[in-house]
């Protein structure tokens, strides 16, 4: 028989690429089964274009700079993933919002990380509006990626503390400790078969997440 092909996932990527990390790291120590086959930047020179090289992975970068509107840089976009035929495509602090005519080529097959409990905080600066809410609780949500701005249906949700001081950046490195973990055990989860989207409702072991997603502790 032929060995069964690992899932392989494309990763896209704005910038420092922690993430993108930890995915590496994942795979390297087995927790995530899975290869990544490309990593894809809109800008050059960042730091995660370097941290996949050091592991050998293939890297492109397509400028949106380069294109005259939205959809036709989500268009070349695309076509250069599906060049890796990709299982799952990972966000990994992907900074440009994608159109719905690029959600739906990759349906149920795209995952993103949000620095914040979704639904609240959708956006930028999430965790300077965290602080100055008040809030004591923050965290990170995965979610599979629709048309809507961090709006797709949560899979899993990690809290941290916001302690008294707390700065944004403090707040930041807690909150990415835990994003490093449900990231890519979301991911896993995706590619042993364990958790699909089913007419828009994510499915963990054939039974509906609850809308807040999987809680992590
Ligand atoms: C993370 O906080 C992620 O939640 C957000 O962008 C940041 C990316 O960080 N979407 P990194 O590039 O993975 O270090």
């Amino acid at each position: 028989m032929p060995p069964t092909k690992r899932p392989q996932l494309v990763v896209l990527i704005s910038g420092s690429g922690s993430n993108l990390q930890a995915f590496i790291d994942a795979i390297k120590s087995g927790t995530l089964n899975a290869d990544i086959t490309g990593v894809i930047s809109n800008k050059a020179g960042v730091l995660g274009l370097d941290r996949a090289k050091k592991s050998g992975i293939a890297t492109e970068v397509v400028d949106h700079r380069n294109f005259p509107d939205r959809t036709s840089f989500d268009q070349a976009l695309a076509n250069r993933i599906e060049n890796y035929q990709p299982d799952l495509i990972i966000l990994a602090g992907f900074m440009r919002i994608l159109t719905s005519e690029f959600v739906d080529r990759f349906a149920g097959r795209i995952m993103n990380i949000h620095p914040s409990l979704l639904p609240k905080y959708p956006g930028l600066h999430t965790h300077q509006r965290a602080i100055e809410a008040g809030d004591s609780i923050a965290g990170a949500t995965v979610h599979f990626v629709t048309g809507e701005l961090d709006g797709g249906p949560a899979i899993i949700q990690a809290e941290v503390p916001i302690f008294p001081g707390d700065d944004a950046d403090a707040l930041a490195s807690r909150i990415l400790v835990q994003e490093h973990q449900i990231y890519p055990l979301a991911a896993q989860w995706f590619c042993e078969g364990k958790l699909s989207l089913k007419n828009g409702v994510p499915q963990l072991d054939n039974e509906p997440l609850p809308a807040s997603g999987f809680s992590f502790s």
